[in-house]
């Protein structure tokens, strides 16, 4: 079977955020928008936590919100569902998953093929799922890191966009090792997605391929 072969879009694109906290990593990518680093708009940020803080800051910086209370559906699928519609309305090319902490359903990925991102605060595949600074410092790792990743069924499983390393260091807790992931996080997260509008992501297979700059031209 020929490998199915995917190349992000050149465009300027439309993007909706999906977060349930803090919004650090919202907001370098719309700081990233406004500088014109990214070539998009954000047209939704979403959550399904009624007081994520990056909801309201969503809302301070003038940006489309939406929350939608989980329990008033009656399970993931429809609610899952529901986001998707939500989502299609605002004609959003990328969806940035930016510490949302609710596990996407299969429909949902297979609605957004290739057109789902993710942060996570590991050096996938190792350490994925949650608490993943203090599961590094428990196995003793030298070094753990952050990852950009394209988002499919399998929970931080999909292909590889970026990946940044910072040491791990004797005496290191959840907290200081965090916070120099995170300041990884905030360049290489804006970046991936500058790099998926300039149409440069090529996935083949698991493998994510950057394009050089003048050779992304798409169609
Ligand atoms: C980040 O550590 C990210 O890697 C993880 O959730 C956290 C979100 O932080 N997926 P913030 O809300 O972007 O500040």
């Amino acid at each position: 079977m020929a490998e199915e072969i995917f190349v992000s879009p050149r465009k300027h694109g439309r993007i909706a955020i999906l977060l349930s906290g803090r919004g650090s990593n919202f907001m370098k990518i719309h700081d990233a928008v406004l500088e014109g680093r990214i070539d998009a708009e954000i047209s939704l940020v979403f959550s399904n936590k009624e007081d994520a803080p990056g909801l309201l800051i969503a809302r301070e910086r003038g940006l489309e919100t939406l929350f939608l209370n989980p329990k008033l559906f009656p399970d993931r699928d429809e609610y899952d569902r529901e986001i998707v519609r939500e989502v299609r309305k605002r004609g959003a090319d990328l969806i940035c998953l930016a510490g949302y902490m609710k596990v996407l359903t299969p429909a949902f990925c297979n609605a957004f093929r290739n057109r789902i991102v993710n942060i996570h605060p590991a050096l996938l595949p190792s350490f994925p799922g949650l608490h993943v600074q203090q599961k590094a410092i428990d196995w003793g790792v030298r070094f753990s890191g952050c990852t950009v990743h394209f988002v499919a069924a399998e929970v931080d499983m999909g292909p590889i966009v970026l990946q940044a390393a910072v040491p791990v260091l004797p005496g290191d807790t959840e907290e200081t090792l965090a916070a120099r992931i995170l300041v990884e996080e905030h360049k290489i997260y804006p970046e991936a997605v500058s790099l998926y509008f300039q149409g440069r992501l090529e996935v083949r297979g698991r493998r994510v391929y950057i394009r050089e700059g003048a050779e992304g031209r798409t169609p």
